[in-house]
């Protein structure tokens, strides 16, 4: 490359690296701030710790070079007090006295350089310039990782788990041909995400989509809502209006919450079905409507069936084209590109353009068995973009409980006894287990071993719970 360019380009690098200089003595913090700023780099200069980490704070530098011994807070202090500020910092510690110990002792510490006074420019240049480097790259690989996101984003979903991968190809195949379809998964794990990428992909998908939520209304609220009413049919009708089978006629009805409607609605709703009628409350007219329909349910309508909760003619109609959504829990492996993406949009929605999380931010999320799934993932996103200030969610940015339970992991880990790999199985196991909450299925997931093995070792290990004792003792 030529020259100039490439001396060029390195100073415009340069310009992305904002230093600050700590150093109690106020002519060494001077001399450090010209010859950076000479080199190309945003320079601000202090002698008080406290005004540097409020520059931190407020994320005005990346990188900050801070003296050794000054009063009050010494360089190491400031470091840990910085990192915790913002784990993201670069730290570059300048020392008087030089002594291999205490410099492996920084580095430890999370310091990025430790450099002897005199500071030797050539030396403080070279460690700048591979930031510089590391930097820029990471912008590099963060603009890859987000078209990597938008490549495997599903009209709006997120997924690269060979479970979503299957709902995908599922919902491409049926999305021309479908007229009634049922979508299950647990509550929060993206039925109605689902729901309008099937109607996306439809040959209607220029007509409207009506969604209704079948829990929030009581029967004769839902009924009107659906089917619409005539005027005066009941107290407060002051006019004729259609319903949403009406309103999107020619489109898709989705009806979310299906398995919480009463038996009468689910007659109404079976006639819609297999005649595509309606009648609207108080009317006799009975109407005709061309509509595709998309039911959800968060509960097992096989066992509502059983229960006598369910009309079965209802069911089969409507689960003869059935996609399950799986749970958060059953594919971890979509947890770092979910986190990704919400950290995205709430970055962009609160105007902090976050670099991602700590990695110990990142290990709590992955720990988790989010019950609530992707809704209660994407609630914790947004409430720590709210709350963090730094260029990366940390973990004193994500809720109480998810914190509680890293320090009960944690303490749990260090607890160490010399027991036999026998035991030392059938504790893992009984831990595993404890965390599913007695699933065995996820169990075997979580351990990488199948089902039979699972059962296996379970029945050899005969006294788990005085093991699990013995373990907390
Ligand atoms: N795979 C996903 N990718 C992106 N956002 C998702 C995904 N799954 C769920 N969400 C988001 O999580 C929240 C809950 O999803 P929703 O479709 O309402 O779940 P459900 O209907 O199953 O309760 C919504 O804000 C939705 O946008
Ligand atoms: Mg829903």
């Amino acid at each position: 490359m030529n020259v100039l360019l490439e001396r060029s380009l390195v100073e415009l690098s340069r310009k992305n690296l904002p230093i600050c200089i700590l150093d109690d003595e106020p002519y060494h913090a001077e001399v450090t701030s010209e010859r950076l700023q000479a080199a190309g780099f945003p320079v601000t200069g202090t002698t008080n710790a406290e005004e540097a980490l409020q520059k931190v704070r407020c994320g005005s530098c990346r990188v900050v070079v801070a003296d050794m011994k000054m009063p009050g807070m010494d360089g190491l202090a400031f470091l840990e007090k910085t990192l915790q500020c913002d784990p993201g910092m670069y730290v570059i510690l300048v020392t008087g006295f030089y002594a291999v110990d205490s410099a492996i002792e920084a580095i430890k510490h999370g310091a990025y350089d430790y450099l002897c006074k005199p500071i030797e420019y050539t030396r403080l240049l070279k460690t700048l310039d591979d930031l510089t480097d590391s930097f820029t790259r990471g912008l590099q690989i963060r603009d890859l990782e987000d078209k990597l996101l938008d490549s495997l984003l599903f009209h709006g979903i997120v997924g690269r788990s060979p479970a979503m991968l299957e709902v995908f190809d599922l919902a491409k195949k049926i999305a021309r041909h479908y007229t009634n379809a049922l979508i299950t998964g647990p509550t929060g794990s993206g039925k109605e995400l689902v729901a309008h990428a099937l109607h996306q992909m439809s040959p209607v998908s220029q007509e409207r989509f009506a969604v209704c939520n079948c829990s929030a209304l009581v029967d004769t609220l839902l009924e009107s809502q659906l089917f619409g009413h005539v005027r005066g049919s009941f107290t407060g009708a002051t006019e004729t209006r259609p319903g949403l089978f009406e309103y999107a006629n020619g489109g898709t009805v989705f009806l979310d919450e299906i398995g919480e409607t009463s038996l009468q609605m689910q007659a109404k709703l079976l006639r819609v079905i297999q005649n595509r009628e309606i009648q609207r409350v108080g009317s006799p007219e009975v109407r005709k409507v061309d509509v595709r329909l998309i039911a959800a349910t968060n509960r097992d309508l096989r066992a509502e069936v059983l229960a006598g909760r369910f009309r079965e003619d209802l069911f089969y109609r409507l689960s003869s084209i059935e996609l399950r959504v799986p749970g958060l829990a059953e594919r971890p492996g979509d947890i770092p590109i979910l986190v990704q993406h919400f950290v995205k949009k709430y970055g962009e929605t609160y105007g902090k353009p976050f670099q991602g999380l700590t990695r110990r931010a990142h290990i709590v999320l992955l720990q988790h068995d989010w019950p609530g799934n992707v809704r209660e993932l994407e609630n914790v996103i947004a409430s720590a973009a709210i709350t963090a200030n730094s260029d990366f969610i940390d973990v004193g940015d994500l809720p109480e409980h998810l914190q509680r339970s890293r320090r009960h992991t944690a303490s749990a880990a260090t607890v160490w006894s010399p027991l036999p790999l026998d035991e030392v199985r059938s504790v893992h196991i009984q831990r595993v287990l404890e965390m599913c909450h007695g699933n065995r299925v996820r169990t075997a997931q979580v351990l990488g071993i199948g089902r039979t093995s699972l059962y296996r070792f379970l029945k050899r290990s005969d006294k788990p719970v005085a093991l699990a004792a013995r373990r907390s003792a």
